[in-house]
């Protein structure tokens, strides 16, 4: 097998994996490896916005509250105040590398509201912010000569011996062929895992593989059982390169959209006072449960006081090619897998229980989101956390690398077609988003426990021509089982977790959290 060494390997090219590489001192040499292209991630597709205290009217302490209640009980307080405290100098470092953020016309910036925020606190580059931030860092990356750019390596397994990482695993698209990179220390910032539910928001690459990698290495996963729905997406009429479902940034609510009945009558302030501010999980289960009545919902724009073509630009176009003008008439509406809040569980330098291992952004659970996250608080912690592993890279002593040869394993395995995989995989899809997204129960999450063994049963001892498909369908699988696991053992509701079965918050479990971690019978 190729093997090659470096001092940093970084694994993802979203916001968190370019932040961290970014800040790693330049003597050190970096290898940053991404699973399809440097302009591939969830960050790429993120419309609305990043959550900072950026604002004259705003402070710090009450995007800390906001956070905090948002969260319903689960957040911890030191990694909230940090995210908070530190955002704004972030903010400030990735506006002096170029980004723009829209401003008004007095030259300030505009701050937007979304769900659950009480201040105007969201900066935004129109409705492609990520887009925007992405570009600007990867023109960094690029010029970087201590960085190391390796497309197209999709991450096998971390390489971890007596619960000490040395690198990982990947098998190279290009050449079909494992390789093996040594590093004194790993980061996985390779996002989240949304493309287990059938109906997501997610880039097509969104499957968990970093994460599956973690869990199997055995890494400590907390909290899977939060997977936060946004209330609404568009469903496409015309699938766009497989993806069914368009998000409408929450920002479009915040400037004045309704979400409204088959009537046009508004409905959401029955479900809460907020009404389409309220937070994201209550606004996706009043949607979802109209949704299950047979009702169909709808998103009404065409009121709104703005120019939508130059205020969403990216939302009017995509919707116009699937043949609604959001300006002259509502546009039905579903909620959808959004943002993994669970992961890999860190301290607040990203550090993981495996020494030299790190995780940051979306994979990673730092503690800031809690059961719900606030709007645009994810882009922020990619920033503030990526930092804060590269910082914690540099502080470190240059430890001398000691690591075992790595061979392939030579297990006998079946061969399974194409076509069995991905029937595995749309199965699966279904069935996450009927059983186990908005609303759960006890029943049907057994029963998809049962669905989870015996296909991951079934890919675990298959090869495939296609090894890409193989192996992402195996890690959805185990992704499903993560957060399945995790949904039976948390009986009560909190925030994006509703069991029907246990319709009330029990308070004695504030602060409790869900943790997993591989044994041997999984
Ligand atoms: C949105 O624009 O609604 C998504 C922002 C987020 O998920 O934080």
């Amino acid at each position: 097998m190729q093997t090659v060494e470096t001092d940093v390997l970084v694994i993802g090219s979203g916001l968190a994996g370019l932040t961290t590489a970014l800040n790693i001192s330049p003597k050190k040499n970096i290898i940053l490896t991404t699973k399809i292209k440097l302009r591939g991630s969830n960050t790429y597709y993120a419309q609305g916005g990043v959550a900072v205290v950026l604002n004259d009217v705003d402070d710090l302490q009450n995007h800390f509250e906001d956070t905090i209640k948002a969260g319903a009980g689960l957040c911890d307080e030191n990694a909230t105040r940090t995210l908070v405290e530190d955002g704004p100098q972030r903010i400030n470092e990735i506006i002096k590398l170029g980004v723009n953020f829209d401003k008004m016309t007095n030259n300030k910036y505009e701050f937007l509201k979304e769900g659950a925020h009480s201040k105007r606190r969201v900066m935004h580059v129109a409705d492609r912010t990520g887009f925007s931030i992405e570009n600007v860092l990867v023109r960094q990356i690029v010029n970087r000569k201590n960085i190391n750019i390796k497309e197209k390596m999709f991450i096998k397994k971390l390489l971890v011996v007596n619960q000490n990482c040395y690198g990982a695993v990947f098998i190279n698209e290009q050449s079909g062929k494992e390789e093996c990179i040594i590093a004194k220390k790993v980061v996985l910032a390779t996002g989240g895992a949304g493309n287990v539910f059938d109906k997501n928001t997610n880039w097509k690459g969104s499957t968990g593989d970093g994460l599956v990698a973690a869990y199997e290495a055995g890494a400590i996963i907390r909290d899977m059982e939060f997977y936060q729905f946004h209330p609404t997406a568009i469903q496409l009429r015309k699938k766009k390169r497989g993806i069914k479902n368009f998000l409408i940034s929450e920002s479009v609510r915040g400037e004045g959209a309704i979400v409204v009945d088959e009537k046009g009558q508004r409905f959401l302030y029955k479900y809460d006072e907020r009404g389409e501010l309220a937070p994201r999980d209550v606004v996706a289960r009043a949607i979802f449960s109209q949704i299950k009545a047979g009702k169909e919902v709808f998103l009404d724009l065409t009121k709104m006081n703005c120019d939508l073509k130059k205020k969403f630009p990216v939302i009017y176009k995509n919707c116009l090619k699937d043949g609604y003008d959001i300006a002259k008439k509502p546009i039905p509406i579903v909620p959808v897998a959004h943002y993994m809040m669970g992961g890999i569980q860190t301290d607040t330098q990203g550090r993981t229980n495996i020494h030299n291992l790190y995780a940051c952004g979306e994979v990673s659970s730092t503690g800031v989101h809690g059961a719900n996250r606030l709007a645009s608080n994810s882009l922020l912690e990619c920033v503030v956390f990526g930092y804060r592993v590269a910082q914690d890279i540099n502080k470190s002593a240059s430890e001398s690398m000691v690591f075992e040869k790595t061979e392939s394993s030579a297990r006998k395995l079946k061969k399974i077609s194409a076509h069995k995989i991905m029937e595995i995989r749309e199965n699966l899809q279904k069935l996450m988003y009927d059983n186990v997204g908005i609303e759960r129960t006890g029943q049907e999450l057994q029963s998809m426990l049962v669905f989870i063994k015996e296909n991951l049963d079934i890919l675990r001892n298959s090869k495939a021509t296609n090894f890409f498909t193989h192996m992402e369908t195996k890690n959805l699988l185990v992704v499903a089982y993560l957060i399945t696991s995790a949904a039976i053992q948390r009986q009560e509701s909190r925030g994006a977790h509703f069991r029907l079965d246990f319709p009330q918050t029990n308070k004695s479990l504030d602060g409790v959290h869900t943790f997993l971690e591989k044994s041997q019978d999984q």
